[in-house]
């Protein structure tokens, strides 16, 4: 028996409404701030990736699935939006038809991180990208749209992180600032980030080892080392959060597991979630398009995680699948109910029968599972009298209607 890999998971029928729910929302929120979709490829030049997100990433260096193509060049599966839109947006010349470009994405991506709750190897973000924006206006709003969306999803229960992480004229700096500090406590470090030390200082705030947690308090805060302009930059996306009320705690160990950002980095969580707490994730990444080979032009987005959302949303009551359940007895009655049925969808009405003919009782039931609104009937009596018997399976009323009126009597019925 062969099963589903290890992180992948099957979307089945059942739950399939609440993702048209997801996705519905993004599109209508989106396009009221003036996004428009993209598709891009699922799988992508590694290149692309080592240099957009970063060697020494986690995701770079331990989570892509990454394969030879035939002819020996090497290929990933996307394990984000962000690298493969920008390369879109250069290769495209996007940003010279639409100075201030608005996108957007929906689709799965691929990460081979340990599989637990809420965190797969096959998962799927919502994705929200503007570029040519400089100022903080787009931050403050950005951040809006996020917290729009999963209220629009029914999500309003959820915390804010803020940070900013400077930029290349501050940041550097800082990083010697802290690997300085790291060094000086290297033995009360584990391996992981006495490595980071050296790698990459700014992953060792991630750390969620217990042992490490009371130096990492301790350590020089990004904030006390932004230089004048990304100060200024970040005093402004506040100033504008609070003036239209959205509630954020600022976090200076929120750096982010991707090394693209810039000045503002947010994240949103649920205390509904369990470890894998993160809804959404996102932040400024000003220097990525230049990095990737394009013009010196400015982005700021973010991603949804759809399983986590889905996973927050309350339980769906049971679905209606069909509008009219057919139920002819006999065979006359069997040929005028295939022709009825077709004029039906053809009307627009979910109509079903049952096509194997089981017994009445074996329908009825079926109809109820399906959450039929009304049972058409036609038997022998019926037949007789020229009438379908309508059922009304809310409060189990019926009515004979007419041959010749039982098509305009369903669709008034469905339709109103
Ligand atoms: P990220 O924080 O790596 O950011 O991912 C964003 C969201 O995707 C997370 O908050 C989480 O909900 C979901 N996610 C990530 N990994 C998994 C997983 N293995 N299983 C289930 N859900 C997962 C990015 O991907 C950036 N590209 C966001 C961004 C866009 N920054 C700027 N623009």
């Amino acid at each position: 028996m062969i099963r589903a890999v290890s992180g992948t998971r099957d979307i089945l029928p059942a739950e399939v409404s609440a993702w048209h729910r997801v996705e519905s929302a993004a599109r209508s929120l989106f396009a009221r701030y003036g996004y428009r979709e993209i598709r891009t490829p699922i799988f992508e030049e590694t290149a692309l990736f080592a240099r957009g997100i970063g060697a020494e990433t986690d995701i770079v260096s331990k989570e892509m699935y990454t394969f030879e193509d035939r002819d020996g060049s090497s290929l990933t599966l996307r394990p984000e939006a962000t690298a493969g839109i920008v390369r879109s947006v250069i290769e495209n010349n996007l940003m010279n038809t639409d100075p201030a470009l608005k996108v957007y994405a929906l689709g799965p991506m691929f990460r081979r991180e340990r599989p637990q709750k809420g965190r797969y190897r096959q998962f799927h973000q919502v994705d929200v990208e503007a570029f040519g924006f400089a100022g903080p206006g787009i931050d403050a709003e950005i951040i809006e749209v996020a917290l729009g969306y999963l209220e629009a999803c029914g999500l309003v229960e959820v915390d804010l992180v803020l940070n900013s992480v400077g930029d290349p004229a501050c940041r550097p700096a800082y990083v010697e600032t802290l690997r300085a500090a790291l060094r000086a406590n290297l033995a009360k470090l584990g391996p992981d980030s006495q490595r980071r030390t050296e790698t990459n200082p700014l992953r060792v705030l991630d750390s969620k080892a217990p042992e490490e947690q009371g130096l990492i308090a301790a350590l020089p805060r990004i904030a006390d080392h932004l230089c004048p302009a990304c100060r200024e930059h970040f005093g402004e996306v506040r100033r504008q959060l609070d003036l239209v009320g959205i509630r954020y705690r600022v976090d200076h160990r929120l750096v982010r597991g991707l090394d693209y950002y810039t000045r503002t980095t947010f994240e949103v969580t649920s205390g509904a979630l369990g470890a894998q707490n993160s809804l959404l994730g996102g932040g400024r990444y000003d220097g990525l398009v230049k990095e990737l080979g394009g013009p010196d032009l400015c982005g700021i987005g973010f991603a949804v995680g759809m399983e986590r959302v889905i996973m927050t949303l309350p339980a769906a009551e049971g679905e209606r699948r069909c509008d009219v359940f057919l139920m002819p007895l006999g065979a006359a009655a069997q040929d005028k109910a295939l022709r009825l049925q077709r004029a039906l969808r053809g009307a627009g009405v979910r109509v079903l029968l049952d096509p194997e003919g089981r017994s009445f009782k074996a329908r009825m039931k079926l109809a109820d599972k399906l959450g039929a609104r009304f049972v058409a009937i036609l038997g022998e009596d019926e037949i007789q009298k020229g009438a379908w018997t309508v059922r009304d399976m809310a409060g189990s009323a019926q009515e004979d209607v007419p041959e010749a009126r039982v098509l305009d009597h369903l669709k008034e019925k469905i339709h109103g």
